[in-house]
């Protein structure tokens, strides 16, 4: 898939444009937008609306063809709801709609001449990266796994957006920022999407050295012998029922100033969570291949920033191993002595991601950090709390860390990939008291995702710390299984903002 610009001026109108097909939106009180305005020279766009063919309701189309006095082969008349009040959600749909449209069209190359300053609060940069990552999105395909691949799409290889030649420069940077997130959010659904036995432990530091050489980032990549002497008790201890080797990450991309505290970013990757001797139900456990998804995330925003210079230090970590039971596995009862010096009775095999994250968290102090934040398909109960639609997010209440989680919402928000945040307070802490260790791996029924929340918090008292729960948005269930992509779109935003108030 290829984006790029075609300025407009004088000369070069949007009705003179040889194409295959150029989107244009109306709308629902049947205005046309300026670009629909050009194209209807003899009125047949126009006579389109007044058929009743399309209600102009955001998300609807209608494709024209032959239309008199236009270059372009076809017309594709893409509806963005009300005139005066298009939302971010109006725009996304229409978005879809032209991606969908596109994805299965006739035509190798088309112009999408929405009106990309039509959103009231979000500039044209928006407009463009919301309808690369929709093209991008409707363009994925995972069938490297089937031995008889589906026909080779046809579809829309080509795309330019129209816009005034005055506002070329600041598209042409919106495409570079926006193919840049894309080819991080596939190299993440690529991951979350493969299953456990080709994506294992090696298979991830795999991926990042080849990462590493690609885009010259320093990696390095800890095996067990090396965590067994940073005494990393917790981690280790999940990995004791797998015949895997656990993999510790380390990705640096240094492209800010030398003195600046680097952002770090954690991620669970667990690339398969049977729960270990604390078994889960059969039902849906090959869903837990998706139990990467953190790993996958941080390692897709790494190469999306990478991709771009991005002139920020950043740092990503992924601790990575199986959960497995054996009879090596790690017990019910059993007390781990962390990283940190603090021992965890695990009283539950299945809450493993906080005992990986936690040793994560305390070797990532050795970086000074800016700020630290994990990303971890962590609790079901997240998924009772927020449902498929905002990941959750977590950090102490002070001046500093609503700083951090203002941040992370903004970013979230400007990017459409969504969090909201949820408590961390001592009266949960209290839920993971232990009789016989410093704390509980556990906390009980009650408030799942916050209580995991604290233990993580207990590891992260020297630095200004977020946490991502991202079970119910880094992959979807059903006929449409997969993964998303997300929160790559939010961190992405994020390290961008943080690079542009560092410059
Ligand atoms: N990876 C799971 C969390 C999960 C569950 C994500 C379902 C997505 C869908 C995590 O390791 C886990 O098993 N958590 C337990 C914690 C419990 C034992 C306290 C859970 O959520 O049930
Ligand atoms: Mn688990
Ligand atoms: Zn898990």
């Amino acid at each position: 898939m290829d984006f790029s610009i075609k300025a407009l001026d004088a000369k070069s109108t949007i009705a003179s444009i040889k194409s295959g097909c150029i989107a244009v939106a109306v709308f629902e009180n049947k205005n046309l937008s300026s670009a629909a305005q050009a194209l209807n020279l003899k009125g047949d766009i126009s006579a389109a609306l007044k058929s009743g063919d399309i209600t102009g309701k955001a998300g609807s189309t209608l494709l024209l063809r032959g239309v008199n006095g236009v270059a372009a082969e076809r017309v594709l008349l893409v509806g963005l709801g009300k005139e005066d009040a298009v939302s971010e959600k109006d725009f996304s749909s229409a978005a879809q709609a032209v991606a969908r449209t596109f994805s299965s069209l006739g035509a190798s190359d088309a112009i999408v001449a929405l009106p990309i300053d039509a959103v009231a609060g979000r500039d044209p940069a928006w407009a463009i990266r919301c309808t690369i990552l929709n093209v991008r999105d409707a363009a994925y395909r995972f069938d490297s796994l089937k031995s008889k691949k589906e026909p080779a799409p046809v579809g829309v290889k080509k795309i330019a957006f129209a816009v005034a030649s005055t506002s070329a420069n600041l598209a042409k940077e919106a495409i570079t920022q926006a193919v840049a997130v894309a080819n991080g959010i596939d190299l993440t659904k690529d991951l979350g999407n493969l299953p456990a036995n080709v994506c294992t432990p090696t298979y991830l530091a795999n991926t990042a050295k080849s990462m590493g050489k690609e885009f010259k980032l320093q990696v390095e990549v800890l095996d067990r012998k090396q965590l067994q002497a940073l005494k990393m008790g917790s981690f280790l201890s999940v990995t004791n029922g797998s015949v895997e080797p656990p993999k510790f990450i380390v990705i640096k991309h240094l492209g800010g100033k030398a003195k600046d505290a680097p952002t770090v970013l954690v991620g669970k990757g667990i690339t398969f969570d049977s729960g270990g001797i604390s078994l889960k139900p059969g039902a849906a456990m090959d869903e837990m291949k998706y139990d990467m998804g953190g790993a996958a995330s941080v390692l897709g925003t790494m190469r999306a920033i990478a991709e771009l210079k991005l002139k920020l230090n950043v740092i990503v970590v992924v601790p990575t191993c199986e959960n497995m039971p054996s009879g090596s596995a790690t017990k019910p009862g059993d007390i781990v002595t962390s990283m940190s010096g603090q021992t965890i009775e695990v009283l539950n095999t299945d809450a493993e991601g906080r005992l990986v994250l936690c040793d994560a968290l305390t070797y990532v102090e050795r970086f000074k950090p800016a700020a630290v934040v994990d990303v971890a398909t962590l609790t079901g109960a997240c998924i009772t709390a927020l449902g498929h639609h905002n990941s959750g997010l977590f950090t102490r209440s002070d001046d500093a860390h609503d700083a951090l989680a203002n941040e992370l919402l903004a970013a979230g928000k400007a990017a459409g990939d969504t969090a909201w945040r949820m408590p961390i307070e001592d009266s949960y802490q209290e839920q993971l008291k232990s009789n016989f260790a410093d704390m509980a791996n556990i906390g009980g029924p009650a408030g799942g995702a916050v209580t995991a929340a604290c233990f993580l918090e207990r590891y992260t008292k020297k630095y200004t710390w977020a946490h991502l729960d991202i079970a119910g948005t880094a992959w979807k269930s059903g006929a449409a299984k997969g993964s998303t992509g997300r929160p790559v779109p939010l961190l992405t935003s994020f390290l961008i903002q943080r690079a542009q108030a560092a410059n």
